[in-house]
């Protein structure tokens, strides 16, 4: 019997999260994929010059990546970033941040303060 070539089963295995995929799976993703935002992307202070991301729409957020991405929206930070990231990659962040905590549920609860 002749096994399946391993590129086919990676394949399948790439393929997995996206078909398959339940909402949770992909904020799950998102969340395992926020470190690298969250150092930047907390409320902050008033006067922060980084906008919130918690709690935002998943549209807004989408259509802010590709802008960035596409180069429609410039900002050096922002662009080289969105440039790196995949379409799923995206998709599971912006489930991510739009399914947690606004900065006022954030002082409700305070488990929730990584992200506020
Ligand atoms: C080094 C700091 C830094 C990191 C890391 C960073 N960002 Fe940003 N981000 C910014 C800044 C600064 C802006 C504001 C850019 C502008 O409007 O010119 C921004 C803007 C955004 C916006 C637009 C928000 C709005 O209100 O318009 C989104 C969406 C976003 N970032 C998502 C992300 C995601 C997702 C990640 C992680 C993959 C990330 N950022 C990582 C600094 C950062």
């Amino acid at each position: 019997m002749r096994r399946a070539p391993v590129t086919a089963l990676l394949g399948w295995l790439a393929a997995m999260p996206l078909s398959n995929a339940s909402a949770d799976d992909a904020v799950e993703y998102g969340a395992y994929l926020s470190g690298e935002c969250v150092t930047c992307h907390r409320a902050g202070t008033v006067d922060s010059k980084i906008p919130r991301l918690a709690g935002r729409s998943r549209q807004e957020i989408l259509t802010a990546l590709a802008a960035f991405k596409s180069g429609a929206r410039s900002s050096p930070v922002m662009q080289d970033i969105a440039a790196r990231l995949a379409e799923d990659e995206m998709l599971a962040l912006a489930a991510y941040f739009s399914s947690i905590a606004t900065s006022q549920d954030c002082r409700a609860a305070p488990s929730n303060e990584q992200h506020c």
